[in-house]
Order: structure tokens, then sequence, then C-alpha cells
């Protein structure tokens, strides 16, 4: 395969969309979009811009959930991934409903097939990569819808129905499952 050197501000090779809902310091509830994820058994990271008001809130909140939309929720993604929580409450403005958690202090959103309850744990923040803000939380809780799942309650993988977001810093691009 022949390749070209490219020299692009940065390489999303095509990674899972998640809505992070958090209650925020007053207790109201809000949503971010992101991207960039990986989690390896009980603990997840993920990456922030470091002047958003999601990673702001979680930052003293501790508590938050990774929700997982489909295809059907590209216009609360697009809407969560270009507003802030700076200026409005972004439930307020999209067809998502938010549930108290059981296991942590944040919300649930109901429409999202699979919903992952977290505590913050560390901030990784370093002069290197200024402007990044990488958080490593535990997992408290996971909930999936029940078409989800295959008869002995594990994962049905062809239900999946993920975004998955594609960069080069100059226009998104974005790959669907079905
Ligand atoms: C598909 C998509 C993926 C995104 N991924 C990230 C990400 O991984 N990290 C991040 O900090 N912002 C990401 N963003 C941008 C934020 O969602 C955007 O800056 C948002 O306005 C921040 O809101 P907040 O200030 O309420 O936190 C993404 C946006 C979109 C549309």
């Amino acid at each position: 395969m022949e390749k070209v050197a490219v020299n692009y501000e940065k390489m999303y090779y095509g990674f899972p969309v998640i809505l992070v809902s958090f209650y925020d310091v007053n207790g109201l509830p809000n949503v971010t979009t992101i991207s960039s994820s990986y989690t390896l058994k009980d603990m997840v990271v993920l990456g922030f811009s470091s002047k958003g008001y999601a990673i702001h809130q979680i930052k003293e909140v501790r508590d938050f959930v990774i929700n997982v939309p489909n295809r059907s929720m590209m216009d609360a993604i697009s809407y969560c991934g270009s507003n802030t929580g700076y200026d409005l409450g972004k439930f307020d403005n999209v067809s998502l409903t938010h549930v108290k958690s059981q296991s942590v202090n944040a919300p649930v959103i109901r429409e999202c097939p699979i919903s992952i309850e977290c505590t913050l744990s560390d901030i990784i923040e370093r002069e290197q990569f200024k402007g990044i803000t990488n958080i490593l939380a535990q997992i408290k809780g996971r909930l999936v819808a029940k078409d989800y799942l295959n008869d002995d309650g594990g994962l049905q993988s062809s239900e999946f129905d993920n975004v998955f977001y594609i960069g080069d810093g100059r226009q998104k691009g974005f790959r669907y499952m079905q």
C-alpha cells in the first residue's frame, strides 16, 4: 500500500462518539460530546480540551456518565459538540432525557443504549500537552438496553449502531456500523 506523509493538526482514526453527562456544581444536568476515550477493565480514560465547561465541572463534582448514542442521535451529538455549558443547559435543547443514576451522582441519558457510570480518580495535565486534560475514572456501574443483550445476558454485537468520528483538524467525518 503506497502511503503519503501528512502533517495534520490531529488524526482521529475512527473513535466512538460518546455523550458525557453530569450534574454541575449547582446540581444542574449538562452534557457534552467527546470521542477521546478508551477503557480497560474497570478503568476508563477520557481526553478533554482543558477549557471546556464539562471538564471544569467534572473536576469538581467527580461523578459522570458515559452514554453511547446511536446513529439516530446525530442532531444531539452535533448540538452537544458545538455548544458550551458555559452558555446553557444543553438538555433543554435536545431530545434527550436525563435520569438520575443509581450508582453515582450523575444523570443517565435514557435514549442511549449503553451508559457507564463513573467516578473520577486522576487528572493528568502536562506542560508538554498544554490545553489537554486527561482523566482516569473508575467504573461504578454499567447499563445496557435489553435489545443489546443476547440470551445469555452478553453483549449482542450485531445490535450496536455506534457513531465513529474521523477527523484531521480540517473537517469532521462520521462512519456508522449499520
Ligand atoms: C464528534 C465530536 C467529537 C468531539 N470530541 C471531543 C473530545 O474528544 N474532547 C473534547 O474536549 N471535545 C470534543 N469535542 C468538542 C466538544 O464537544 C465541544 O468543544 C463542546 O462545545 C464542549 O462543550 P462544553 O464546554 O460544554 O464542555 C467533540 C465534538 C464533536 C462534534
